[in-house]
């Protein structure tokens, strides 16, 4: 078994990114510059963008965070996209989710310029990204195929399944993995809650991304020998040893599954290192604006 360690390819690429925005600035171009909304104080949220503020830091980016209240009106969450859509000196920015119930989230992703776009949720980038055009891919599914690529998983031909059928990561990650192209050129099942026979299924799989959001829910007799698990769980379990208070926990019975695998994804310290690592790359395309014009 070999495990896949997003956190150190995550820092090669950021590596890698700096070295690109250290040419830029001999150029005399300006760094990449990222924006990110925050809405309210929720503990996963303010996390998340904490690590993009300081790897936007390590990739040499200048990163501008806004923040607002619980009680922000969908019309100045409107007011400050439209803001960042029409400022030159910002070249990507994402709103991160959820948000509050009384905002509608679909309307909010609809009115990021979609040139901006570098979480790729608008429904162009997702319409692009499905019939295989260039555009910005979502962070999650781009990072998942930056570790299938790097550690030299074969995708083409293989059986894939993916449990969860999010926006956010399970149909993307799907339409990636089908998509005519390496990585890529695998047959794809997506389950979820409707779905019948999920542990057959998943036994028949030469690779499985768990995004399912419940913790160990695929075990080991779900999986096959010599399969590759890509495991995108984060939910947080309260564990009183920690000085946070809460572990993040995936969605595989990571003791038990590793020993069958070929190669798996820890939690933490696997997919969540790359989500990011995607969303600098997507913000140095945006600059240097390889995809739009
Ligand atoms: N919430 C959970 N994941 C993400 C993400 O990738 N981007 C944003 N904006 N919000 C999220």
């Amino acid at each position: 078994m070999e495990l896949i360690d997003g956190k150190k390819i995550s820092e090669e690429i950021k590596r890698e990114i700096a070295a690109e925005v250290e040419k830029m600035i001999a150029e005399g171009r300006r760094r990449p510059h990222l924006a990110a909304i925050l809405v309210g104080h929720d503990g996963g949220s303010e996390t998340y963008v904490a690590n993009k503020v300081k790897s936007c830091e390590q990739c040499g980016f200048t990163s501008t965070l806004i923040r607002f209240e619980d009680n922000v009106t969908e019309e100045e969450l409107l007011e400050t996209i439209d803001r960042l859509n029409a400022d030159d000196s910002v070249d990507g920015f994402i709103v991160q989710l959820p948000l509050p119930r009384h905002i509608n989230e679909q309307k909010v992703i609809e009115a990021i310029d979609y040139r901006k776009d570098v979480d790729g949720f608008h429904p162009i980038n997702v319409g692009r990204m499905s019939i295989g055009l260039p555009c910005f891919r979502s962070a999650t599914p781009a990072g998942i195929m930056m570790l299938l690529e790097r550690y030299g998983i074969k995708t083409k031909g293989a059986k894939c399944v993916v449990l969860g059928r999010s926006n956010i990561v399970g149909k993307p990650v799907a339409t990636l993995l089908m998509q005519k192209a390496q990585p890529g050129d695998a047959t794809v099942t997506v389950c979820h809650s409707s779905s019948e026979n999920i542990k057959e299924i998943c036994k028949d799989a030469d690779i499985i991304v768990a995004a399912i959001g419940k913790p160990h829910f695929l075990t080991a007799d779900m999986v096959k020998p010599g399969a590759t698990v890509i495991d995108v769980g984060t939910t947080r379990v309260p564990d009183a040893s920690r000085k946070s208070g809460f572990r993040l926990c995936g969605d595989v019975d990571f003791e038990n599954v590793a020993p069958l695998c070929s190669h798996i994804t820890p939690v933490p310290g696997g997919v969540g290192p790359m989500t990011i690592v995607s969303l600098m790359n997507n913000t140095l395309q945006a600059a240097q604006h390889v995809i739009y014009k």
